[in-house]
């Protein structure tokens, strides 16, 4: 069983995904704690409503990335973290983190990477008047959006797309597909 960290800024539907994926038997791990750079943040109350424990903290009352990225890794290594899984963490991993989970870090992004990353996959994606694009599942490097690519889902556009809609069919999509990569990832080390 995996012990795993969700890291989180804003709503955390893919947080509540993997909770219940966790409930229904279909990811074997164990989210040991959410972290969260935005103290007010939804996917709190949700972490807390699945009586997961939390650690907030707003990043300018520390000195910089490595002082507050230091505090988070004591927390993990005392709680046995495996695997940092982000889930809309709106921040950049650093060094402090890079190198105590190599390899052990994960993110999902809302575009066929290396297709619009950073901010707005989906906003960006609809601005460029794509016909297709999709989800991407990757771990994590120094850089934005861009290290080695785990799995991609290609979802097509309709002719009459909406943000609203296009929204509603990316979430449905990731959902489904980071449990599911997950769990191919953790059963594969098991073996
Ligand atoms: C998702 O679209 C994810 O791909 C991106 O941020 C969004 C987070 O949504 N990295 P939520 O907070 O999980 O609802």
């Amino acid at each position: 069983m995996k012990k795993i960290a969700v890291f989180a800024s804003g709503n955390g539907s893919n947080l509540q995904a993997l909770i219940d994926a966790i409930k229904l038997g279909a990811l074997q791990a164990e989210i040991v704690l959410v972290v969260s750079d935005r103290p007010n943040a939804y996917c709190l109350t949700r972490a807390s409503e699945a009586g997961i424990p939390t650690f907030a903290f707003r990043a300018k009352d520390y000195e910089n990335k490595e002082h507050y990225e230091s505090v988070i890794k004591n927390n993990l290594e005392a709680l046995g973290v495996q695997y940092l899984i982000l889930a809309g963490y709106m921040r950049l991993i650093g060094t402090v983190l890079l190198e105590s989970y190599p390899e052990k870090i994960i993110n999902i992004h809302p575009s066929l990477l290396p297709l619009f990353p950073g901010k707005d996959g989906i906003g960006q994606a609809l601005e460029a008047g794509v016909t297709e694009t999709g989800v991407t599942i990757h771990y994590v490097d120094e850089g934005m959006d861009t290290g080695p690519i785990i799995a991609q889902e290609i979802i097509a556009l309709d002719e009459n797309e909406t943000r609203t809609s296009l929204e509603e069919k990316v979430h449905a999509v990731e959902h489904r597909l980071y449990p599911k990569v997950l769990r191919h990832i953790f059963e594969s080390e098991e073996k």
